[in-house]
């Protein structure tokens, strides 16, 4: 029998040690519990899908179709079978325990009092160490291949930008802007081309996170970070801003949608130059030549980007082909003419404390923008 100095006596550390493992397990539990309630509510309100092909409606972890995820994925299982394997020894010691020296009738006899027990004590050290040093170089490792991936000739570049609380998506090399849905070209073994992502901050700490492609990247201020993402299979992803932001951080969402390579060229192609279709979009091109001009006399310009005219503010998203985008608001509602038209009206009824105004037009002006703005195609 050795004290042990600083009071640290076996059943401190005994308690210590199960206090320490056990939320690994919980926290597992309840990012599940999470992922579940977020795709619940993503999926119902964003569940149509136009021209998006497949959407995969839950963002989950579990479902990766990116290499940098299905490593996450790996790495998960091992964190998540150690942490079962620590719970499950723990949890069943203790309730043996519990039951094999449960008091018995008429036996008021202290129990022994061990304190300082050398083996002991260096058992309860050592393996929790090599646990800790089997999942510290484990994710090292996985870390380390993730990052260390070299930026093949071909792969697409891409800059995010975080805004409260939209996402500006830039394509340097194709002179492309838009906002809150990122068209990507697929990956295949036949055609591998992964694309990078260039993550920078306009405000806050934003946290770029599409589960199924690649784990959560922090968009720090003045900061770039990079990270990559090579989807495998077509189809609209979910992804959102994973790092509180502000008032409208959960209505920070953002579609993935993934291209056959010959569909992505067009999609960058029908993204280029001014755009205002009044006879595609069905609308009388006097009205929507009233709306420009309701456009640009008013505040819309100076936080809007939109080719073809003299808006070009950085605040908001850029509205060129702003029909082509299935969303408004960063996911907060469907892209359709009633929602738009009550959108600009006033988007506060979507998204509380968005940084847009309510424009505070009339009827007439109200009717005549939207028709402008459904001619962006
Ligand atoms: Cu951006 Cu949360």
């Amino acid at each position: 029998m050795v004290s042990v100095p600083g009071g640290w006596d076996s059943r401190e550390s005994e308690g210590g040690r199960a206090d320490v493992q056990r939320p690994r397990v919980a926290r597992r539990v309840l990012a599940g519990a999470v992922v579940a309630v977020v795709a619940a509510g993503v999926s119902s309100a964003l569940a149509e899908n136009g021209a998006g092909g497949t959407l995969h409606p839950v963002p989950s972890m579990f479902a990766p179709v990116s290499s940098p995820a299905e490593s996450i994925r790996e790495l998960s299982f091992l964190v998540a079978a150690i942490s079962a394997g620590i719970f499950l020894t723990v949890s069943g010691v203790l309730f043996w325990c519990v039951w094999r020296y449960r008091q018995q009738p008429g036996d008021d006899r202290e129990p022994p009092q061990v304190y300082g027990s050398n083996p002991i004590e260096w058992a309860w050290t050592i393996v929790p160490v090599l646990i800790v040093l089997v999942l510290f170089l484990a994710t090292a490792r996985t870390i380390n291949e993730l990052q260390a991936s070299e930026v093949p000739e071909n792969a697409l570049n891409v800059t995010i930008v975080g805004h409260q609380w939209w996402w500006e998506i830039r394509y340097p090399d194709l002179g492309v802007v838009t906002a809150n849905e990122l068209h990507l070209p697929v990956s295949s073994d036949a055609a591998k081309r992964p694309t990078y992502l260039t993550l920078e901050s306009q405000d806050v700490i934003h946290s770029f996170w599409i589960p199924q492609l690649a784990g959560k990247t922090d968009v720090v201020p003045n900061r770039r970070n990079l990270m990559w993402v090579e989807p495998t299979v077509t189809g609209t992803f979910l992804g959102q801003c994973a790092e509180y932001c502000g008032t409208q951080h959960a209505k920070m969402l953002l579609r993935v949608i993934v291209h056959e390579p010959a569909d992505f060229e067009s999609w960058a192609a029908s993204q280029k130059g001014a755009s205002a279709d009044a006879a595609a979009a069905g609308v009388d091109p006097a009205i929507a030549a009233a709306g420009r001009a309701v456009f640009e006399r008013t505040a819309c310009i100076n936080c809007h980007t939109l080719d073809g005219t003299n808006a070009d503010g950085r605040f908001g998203p850029d509205l060129s082909r702003l029909m082509s985008r299935t969303t408004i608001g960063a996911g907060a509602a469907l892209n359709t003419p009633q929602n738009l038209r009550a959108w600009v009206d006033d988007p506060h009824q979507f998204k509380p404390g968005v940084l847009m105004p309510a424009m505070k037009l009339d009827d007439a002006e109200l009717e005549q923008l939207t028709a402008f703005l459904l001619t962006l195609r």
